[in-house]
Order: C-alpha cells, then sequence, then structure tokens
C-alpha cells in the first residue's frame, strides 16, 4: 500500500518532527560531503514554506561510549545546513531536557532546529539503536507530526524513525518517497531488459541481492573484487585476487542456478600490487600467480555496454574495480559512461562505493536516481522490508 506523503500532513503551525539521515563524513570539524544534506533540503523547505516548524533529528556515526561522542555532533552539520537554506538554524546540544524544550517552545511557524546526534542516546543502554518505547514515546512528546525522510536508515529500527513513528501521524518525505520509488519499482514493476551491475569486493555482502535479482532481472552483469570468487567456482586461476574460499561453492550454486542470466567479465587488469604506479597487464580468464586482478579489462567494458544496450532499467551496485586509483578507475568510468549513454532508461545506482564512485567520476548528473543509502539500498534490493518503511503511515 502507498505510503503518506508529506504533502498530505497539516503543518501549518504545527510542530513537525522530521527524521533526516545526515549520517555525513567528517574531518577535522569539515564535512566532505554533504549530499545527503543537500538531499532532504526539498522536505523541509516544503515543511516551512507551509507554516512548520522543521524539528530535525539524526544520527551521525556511531557512539557507545562517551568518549565516542567526540567530533560526532551535529553541531557542523547545523551550520552547513543553514548556508544551504540560506536562513537561520538553531541547534540544540541536547536529545532531551529543558533546554531542548524550551527552544522548541519558543520556535516560529518556518523555523528550523536540530536536536543532536541522536544516539549520543546509545551511551545510557543503547536507547536510540535499540528501540527504546519510552525514548520514542518522548521525541514523539516534542512534536504535534513525524516526516520521515532518512532512507538512509530505513535498515533499522531505531526508536527516531520507528518509534516516534508508532506515537504520531506520520508520512514519508520527498527523498524517502524517491527513493521507495525508484528502488523498490526497479524491483517489484521494472521495465525490460533489466539489467543489474553487481561489483565490490566481497560475494558474502551480495549474496543476499544476488538472489533476489537473480528472480527479477534479465541480466546480471558481475564485476570487482567478488569476480574471483566466482572465477575459483570456474576452476579458473585467480593469482593473488581476492577470494572468499567459503563462499566458492555458493558462487557455483548460483552460476548453475542462473545460467546464462550471470554474467563475469571477460579479461582482468591486474598488477603485482596494489599501488597506483604498479604495472598493469591485461589477462584473459586465467590470472597468474604473482597478480592480483585490480579491475575489469576493456573486453569486459565492451561486453558490458553490449549487454546494457537496449536496458529499460538498470540498477549498479558496487564498483567494477578499485576505482580510487585512477590506474584501476576505467572499468567503473566504462559502465558509468555506458550506463550515462542509453535512451530512455530508468538507472539507479544502489548506494554506498557506487554512489561514491559516480559523484567522484563526475556523472552524478547522468543517472535518474543515485540513492543516499548504503545498508538500506542493498537491503532494499535484497526485497527485504525496511522497518523504517514500514512505520511510517499507509494513506
Ligand atoms: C548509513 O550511512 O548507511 C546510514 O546512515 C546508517 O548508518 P549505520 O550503518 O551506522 O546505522
Amino acid at each position: 500500500m502507498a505510503k503518506r506523503t508529506v504533502e498530505d500532513l497539516e503543518l501549518n503551525g504545527k510542530k513537525v518532527l522530521i527524521r533526516v539521515d545526515f549520517n555525513v563524513p567528517i574531518k577535522d570539524g569539515e564535512i566532505t560531503n554533504d549530499n545527503r544534506i543537500i538531499a532532504a533540503l526539498p522536505t523541509i523547505n516544503y515543511v516551512i514554506e507551509h507554516g512548520g516548524k522543521a524539528i530535525l533529528f539524526s544520527h551521525l556515526g556511531r557512539v557507545k561510549t562517551e568518549e565516542d561522542k567526540e567530533g560526532k555532533s551535529l553541531q557542523p552539520v547545523a551550520a552547513r545546513l543553514s548556508e544551504l537554506l540560506d536562513k537561520p538554524v538553531s541547534f540544540v546540544p541536547q536529545t532531551r531536557g529543558a533546554e531542548l524544550e524550551k527552544a522548541i517552545s519558543e520556535m516560529k511557524d518556518g523555523d528550523v532546529l536540530v536536536v543532536e546526534n541522536t544516539r549520543f542516546e546509545d551511551i545510557d543502554g543503547k536507547k536510540e539503536s535499540k528501540n527504546d518505547p519510552e525514548l520514542g514515546k518522548y521525541w514523539a512528546s516534542l512534536g504535534d507530526v513525524y516526516v520521515n525522510d532518512a532512507f538512509g536508515t530505513a535498515h533499522r529500527a531505531h526508536a527516531s524513525n520507528v518509534g516516534i513513528a508508532s506515537n504520531l501521524p506520520s508520512a514519508a518525505g520527498y527523498l524517502m518517497e524517491k527513493e521507495i520509488k525508484f528502488i523498490g519499482g526497479a524491483v517489484d514493476e521494472p521495465k525490460r531488459p533489466f539489467v543489474a551491475i553487481l561489483g565490490g569486493a566481497k560475494v558474502s555482502d551480495k549474496i543476499g541481492v544476488i538472489e533476489n535479482l537473480i528472480e527479477k532481472a534479465d541480466k546480471i552483469l558481475i564485476g570487482g573484487g567478488m569476480t574471483y570468487t566466482f572465477y575459483k567456482a570456474q576452476g579458473k586461476n585467480i593469482g593473488k585476487s581476492i577470494c572468499e574460499p567459503d563462499k566458492v561453492d555458493l558462487a557455483k550454486e548460483l552460476l548453475e542456478k542462473a545460467a546464462g542470466k550471470i554474467i563475469l567479465p571477460v579479461d582482468t587488469v591486474c598488477a603485482p600490487d596494489f599501488d597506483n604506479d604498479a604495472p598493469t597487464e591485461i589477462h584473459e580468464n586465467n590470472i597468474p600467480d604473482n597478480l592480483e586482478g585490480l579491475d575489469i579489462g576493456p573486453k569486459t567494458i565492451e561486453l558490458f555496454t553490449k549487454e546494457l544496450q537496449g536496458a529499460k532499467t538498470v540498477v549498479w551496485n558496487g564498483p567494477m574495480g578499485v576505482f580510487e586509483l585512477p590506474t584501476f578507475a576505467k572499468g567503473t568510468i566504462g559502465v558509468c559512461e555506458a550506463i550515462a549513454n542509453l535512451k530512455d532508461a530508468t538507472t539507479i545506482i544502489g548506494g554506498g562505493d557506487s554512489a561514491a564512485a559516480a559523484i567522484q567520476l563526475g556523472f552524478a548528473d547522468k543517472f535518474t536516481h543515485i540513492s543516499t543509502g548504503g545498508g538500506a539500498s542493498l537491503e532494499y534490493l535484497e526485497g527485504k522490508k525496511l522497518p523504517g518503511v514500514e512505520s511510517i503511515s499507509d494513506k
């Protein structure tokens, strides 16, 4: 059933609790990537333009002890949000208590306030992460309605998403709605042909996705480090390449189950070391003992480009090689280009490293949708129900 959205809520004069995912990378107090903050702006703007008081909740990093709090305050995020919204944003360095309640009671319609990192509640008994019912109830008592726009956190059942949603009328924000539409739509009702491209280092991270997509996709193109576990399953020599020996049998089963549907690389860029300046060699199929595979080769780029032609839905998760090193980025760039050149296709990047790769390599605006979720988009692609999505009220 369709979820209620922010546009279904009465917002004027209301205290609107908004769960966003502002879990952004921060180095020496500086935000190094603000995509997740930018992605939340449409919902925040809609709420304030419609007379709501926007009270924002987010986690940042993982916090287990007092020491873990160091560098994990949302204060710099509130400052960045203020720049992006071009208006003052107040920040309360508390997750509960008199100061927070007073600041909320003094808000005017259209004001924006950021509450301190919800995971600061984890120090004393994991109240946020274990969805402590009292905490969810308390946070809910601070507002009139609840909007969940934190897709990146939707695979977690925490007090600030599931907990608040069970105590207030709730709705999905625009980002949440978009993620559900594109990722959910691709998996459940893809326009065909539907091609999935899966990469990354480990088969074990992608088992659930492969198993789900074997049923749903027309083709699955495999690249990245997990290629070599599949090669091993085919009895090929993989040299020093990364391999998960305990997943070789599973890789064999998947290849049998999806005969003709799983397409593996036909050549590999190899080097003796994980080093941008290392001498490289291209090998087809077998890799010599002294080398490791670090990227898909030119013939594979050609093959994958051909397999992608005519695709109407493409989901990509996981880089094709060690794209952080320019010498081994060509495969990932080649796949980005092939996807970018498709006509009339819905193209989706399922978060995490592949999203970082596409953005870093300059392809951010060439895809229909780049998910803001890492773990959440993976679990969604696995066909799992996400507690953060499930807890939002239905229309
Ligand atoms: C993410 O970055 O994937 C989300 O913000 C969730 O973070 P978590 O894995 O720490 O729950």
